[in-house]
């Protein structure tokens, strides 16, 4: 399938590692311009920032020329195992809502007039499962997922009239950073005797959760991702779109 996204610019937050790294891949493999901004220059070349910090944001897009779509790959869990939810810190919660969501809206707030400038392009940000179900691994990261699809939907019913979509990608498990961290506040409770591996924890859990019993891989996200800001995906806004073997389904 062409998808005729040659030449297009991609604005990728979250692009030095994991999901966003694949799908600013993706997007270079289709022939797009793709900026990355990310607070870690590890491992790709990105422009270093925070989302959390508004100026920061602005500055950024404030050096882009054109725009075409934007995904906002960002995330982070509170690192700690909130289940049952006391096992947290009502302070757990403020950094993870303010990077995951608060982000979100930083970035739908810098780029919206770019966008309706051109009375075109797209948003996709990355959700997940936990916000849809109440996932009791880390209460503050299913609330800030949560709340990230229902400004998805806020956010495409605004920008519609616009002629720009606004989609949500919502992982299952996907082996990246983001899921060792997960495993790694796990194993904290365990005893020394119960503790597994990543992998062995991963494979366990993948066959539990979803239906197919694999891990989502990120090139699986970098698909969808160019697909939905192609003119094949021109009527497909205010959705979240479940890549999780199943894990999660609506009746
Ligand atoms: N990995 C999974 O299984 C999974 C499952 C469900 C949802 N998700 C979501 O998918 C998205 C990507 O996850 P991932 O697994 O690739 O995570 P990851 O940790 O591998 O990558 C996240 C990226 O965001 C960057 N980042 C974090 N905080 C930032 C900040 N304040 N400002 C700028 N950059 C920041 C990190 O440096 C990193 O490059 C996230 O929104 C995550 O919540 C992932």
């Amino acid at each position: 399938m062409n998808l005729n996204l040659t030449g297009q610019s991609i604005v990728v937050f979250g692009a030095a590692k994991g999901i966003g790294r694949a799908i600013a891949d993706g997007f270079r493999s289709e022939g797009c311009t793709v900026h990355g901004f990310d607070r870690d220059d590890s491992e790709h070349s990105v422009t270093l920032g925070d989302v959390t910090s508004y100026d920061s944001v602005r500055a950024f897009v404030d050096t882009l020329d054109v725009v075409d779509h934007v995904v906002f790959s960002v995330g982070v869990g509170s690192g700690k195992f909130g289940f049952p939810f006391w096992n947290l810190e009502p302070s757990d919660w403020m950094r993870v809502i303010e990077v995951n969501l608060i982000g979100a809206v930083n970035v739908a707030h810098a780029l919206a007039p770019r966008l309706i400038e051109r009375g075109k392009g797209s948003f996709l940000f990355l959700v997940s499962v936990a916000g849809q179900v109440g996932s009791q691994t880390d209460p503050p990261y299913s609330a800030s997922k949560a709340a990230l699809i229902n400004f998805t939907q806020c956010a495409a019913k605004d920008l519609g009239p616009h002629n720009i979509r606004v989609n949500a990608l919502s992982p299952g498990m996907v082996k990246t950073e983001l899921n060792r961290s997960i495993w790694a506040a796990g194993q904290s409770k365990l005893s020394e005797e119960q503790r597994i591996t990543f992998d062995e924890w991963a494979t366990e859990k993948s066959k539990k959760v979803s239906h197919l019993g694999r891990w989502q891989m990120p090139e699986e996200f970098a698909a969808m991702a160019t697909f939905l800001a192609s003119d094949h995906a021109k009527n497909i806004t205010g959705q979240t779109l479940n890549i999780d073997g199943g894990q999660v389904m609506h009746s």
